[in-house]
């Protein structure tokens, strides 16, 4: 960074705590600084007295403290300067304001020589295991039985502990068993972590309420070391950078738009879409994984491998695995369990809730379930209204467009059949696909047989 530079970024930093810019003084001790001027010299060049010159000095040190969330002063004041700039700005909590000329471009996924102050953890270092210092699971749901999901969370694991990436979406159709398999692999990589912490966003909190109940969270060792009980919290991303931390977010859809495409933030959560491209683009060694039936538009648009964000979509349950359900969800195994097994898709929650409803009816599955009937459930249908209640209304025509065909169709063909340009169309497809709530083999598109059923229901 250049003169000019830190000192535009100094105006920034005091001008969000003290809603004033630079005065002439306070600028030239700052520019006199950073050319290595004694206090005495810079004196002489603003002809006032020297006294004044480090009162204006120490008052100039104490806000840049407190803003940086470490010692500043004459002699350190640059390279904080510098590390501050490399490491910015998730810090809102502190109204800092973010413009366009801070760079948040980090080159690489190392991160900056922050001094470890935890007096629990004597390395942070990528080589060394991570002691686990915290964990605040109380809002990841209990595991019960689990059905094998091992290449999913083999593929997360490696996403996670081997390519270190650092944002992660787990998305699929509701019932699919996302929260379940994302609290199997809390429970197999938590030790990897100092942090572990497990978030629901059902109640929608706004990036600033999120921001503070993690930085809370991170900040339990400063609290408990009496030397620095009076320190402010820092800034979140110096957390993210200090320790390595696996943070869940579940439910990720809640801050998403009613009625749109897929991913639309909802009015007054638009500042997640920077918190979340900073988690991608700066430096630190922490690990967020969001999981809903919607994800970001800037995390399902990456397809590229060499990014650190990776997207898995969950699909159902394998074939194995929905036959140990139905037999522990109390059905008797007969010739006919083949037409259950495969028309549910191996959702899981799907299969929970026909098997209740055949065992309560006391009936055979060949009797409940004839040629290509399916069986849908009250409970079954209140899941995918409140999916399908989200839609935006060109979606909601594809899909009834998409219920009318018995085959897979292609784009032309929906075009031919509806009422909406074809780039609408387009556009509307995508998102379903985000959702899961279409099927695609190739250029063909379809429902699958639950959605159908719900949708001919309607
Ligand atoms: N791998 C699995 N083994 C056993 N039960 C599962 C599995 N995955 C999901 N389930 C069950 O299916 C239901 C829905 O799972 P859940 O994880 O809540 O789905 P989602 O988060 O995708 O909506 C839950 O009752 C859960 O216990
Ligand atoms: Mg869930």
């Amino acid at each position: 960074m250049n003169v000019e530079e830190v000192l535009k970024l100094a105006d920034k930093i005091v001008f969000s705590k003290t809603g004033r810019h630079l005065d002439d003084l306070q600028e030239a001790v700052l520019r006199g600084t950073l050319q290595r001027e004694k206090y005495k010299e810079i004196a002489k060049d603003f002809d006032c007295s020297e006294s004044r010159i480090r009162e204006v000095g120490a008052e100039l040190w104490q806000i840049l403290s407190e803003q940086l969330g470490e010692e500043v002063s004459k002699s350190n004041f640059r390279s904080a300067m510098e590390r501050w700039q490399n490491s910015i700005v998730l810090n809102f909590a502190q109204d800092v304001v973010v413009s366009d000329s801070f760079n948040i471009c980090g080159e690489s996924r190392h991160p900056p020589d922050i001094p470890n102050s935890n007096p629990h953890n004597e390395e942070t270092s990528n080589t060394k295991q991570p002691q686990t210092l915290y964990q605040d699971l109380s809002e990841m749901p209990e595991l019960g039985v689990l059905y094998d999901r091992t290449p999913e969370l083999d593929t997360l694991t490696t996403w996670i502990l081997q390519e270190r990436c650092c944002l992660i979406a787990l998305t699929g159709i509701s019932g699919i068993g996302k929260t379940t398999l994302a609290a199997q692999l809390v429970q197999q990589i938590k030790d990897e972590f100092e942090y572990v912490i497990w978030c629901s966003l059902e109640a929608s909190p706004t990036l600033a309420e999120f921001q503070y109940k993690l930085i809370q969270f991170l900040s339990q060792p400063e609290k408990l070391d009496s030397s620095t009980t009076n320190q402010k919290p820092l800034p979140l991303i110096k957390y993210l950078q200090k320790y390595r931390c696996f943070v869940v977010l579940d439910d990720v859809h809640k801050i998403f738009s009613s009625g749109e495409l897929a991913g639309k933030y909802k009015p007054g959560y638009e500042n997640y879409r920077s918190f979340f491209k900073q988690i991608e683009k700066l430096s630190h060694q922490s690990c967020f994984l969001l999981i809903g039936w919607e994800q970001p538009r800037e995390i399902s648009q990456v397809k590229s491998k060499n990014t650190p964000i990776r997207t898995l979509q969950l699909t159902g349950l394998d074939i194995a695995a929905r036959r140990e359900l139905l037999r522990d969800n109390g059905l008797e195994e007969i010739d006919d369990w083949d037409t259950l097994i495969h028309r549910y898709q191996g959702n899981p929650l799907c299969l929970k809730s026909v098997a209740t409803l055949i065992q309560e009816l006391g009936e055979g599955v060949t009797k409940l379930l004839p040629d290509d009937t399916l069986l849908l459930p009250e409970d079954l249908k209140d899941v995918l209204q409140q999916q399908c209640d989200r839609l935006s209304e060109i979606e909601k025509q594809a899909l009834s467009l998409l219920a009318k065909e018995s085959e897979p169709v292609n784009i032309a063909k929906l075009i031919e059949n509806g009422t909406r340009p074809a780039s609408d169309l387009r556009n509307a497809l995508q998102s379903l696909l985000r959702r899961c709530l279409i099927g695609q083999q190739g250029s063909f598109y379809n429902l699958p047989l639950v959605v159908r059923e719900y949708i001919k229901g309607l």
